[in-house]
């Protein structure tokens, strides 16, 4: 059977994470619960570093998989809210959250976050799903995160980096597949520029992008207090 098309977000996502081993393995490359854990504990720092997390903070992940981040980060936060735009990921995730009342799943059409009003969450962020998105995907998220953060808002999102060795390896690797054969899921990089870009152009203050782990670009920054003027 062909595969469906790489833009068919949640066709592609859904057949990935049919059973719960299937998801875990795609969310991250690997099924060992305890590297899982450890290495959410690592994002949640990176997150506490840059965009920070308060207790009254209505945080919101674009592309939750099976909850991965929710688990560690929601006794820190008011309100976790995972999306994403598979249903099998949304029911994986439900297991892994389950006795976390202050967290809420919502399914999306892979596009834009509709489910969620204008100005309603303090902080956003998206980590590793860029890769798998096309780059105009990518900025309608960066988008609809300005859209839903409050005045003052934090976001923040990252990608595999074209210039690390990691990123250019898999650059290579995805070369080698025949242009028809190419897996829907396969990871296309960004760069500081593209990340930078995308901030700035959708209205951010204060855009900060880095590297990181000689695989990772990750930007983040802030919703202004008052809408820039055209
Ligand atoms: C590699 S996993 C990362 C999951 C999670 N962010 C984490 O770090 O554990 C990518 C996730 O993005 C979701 N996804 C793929 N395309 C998407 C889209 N267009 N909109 C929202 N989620 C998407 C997939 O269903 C999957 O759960």
């Amino acid at each position: 059977m062909t595969p469906a098309p790489r833009s068919n977000y949640k066709a592609v996502w859904n057949t990935l994470s049919q059973t719960q081993e299937s998801a875990i393995l795609h969310v991250c490359g690997y099924v060992d619960e305890l590297r899982f854990c450890n290495d959410a504990e690592d994002t949640l720092g990176l997150l506490r570093g840059t965009i920070g997390l308060r207790a009254d903070d209505v945080v919101l992940e674009i592309g939750c998989g099976v909850g991965r981040l929710g688990r560690v980060m929601a006794p820190f936060v008011k309100e976790w809210i995972g999306c994403d735009v598979s249903s099998n990921m949304l029911r994986h995730a439900q297991r892994r959250l389950l006795g976390l009342a202050n967290t809420r799943l919502v399914e999306i059409s892979g596009y834009d976050l509709r489910p969620i009003p204008d100005s309603s969450v303090d902080a956003v962020y998206c980590t590793a799903v860029f890769m798998h998105l096309e780059e105009w995907d990518r900025y309608s998220y960066v988008l609809e995160a300005m859209r839903m953060l409050k005045p003052g808002g934090r976001f923040y999102c990252d990608n595999a980096d074209l210039e690390s060795e990691q990123g250019w390896r898999m650059f290579e690797e995805g070369r080698r597949f025949r242009p028809d054969e190419r897996p829907p899921q396969i990871s296309k990089c960004s760069t500081v520029p593209e990340i930078e870009t995308f901030l700035k152009r959708a209205g951010f203050k204060d855009v900060r992008v880095e590297r990181r782990q000689n695989l990772w670009v990750y930007g983040w920054a802030v919703k202004p207090e008052q809408p820039s003027s055209p």
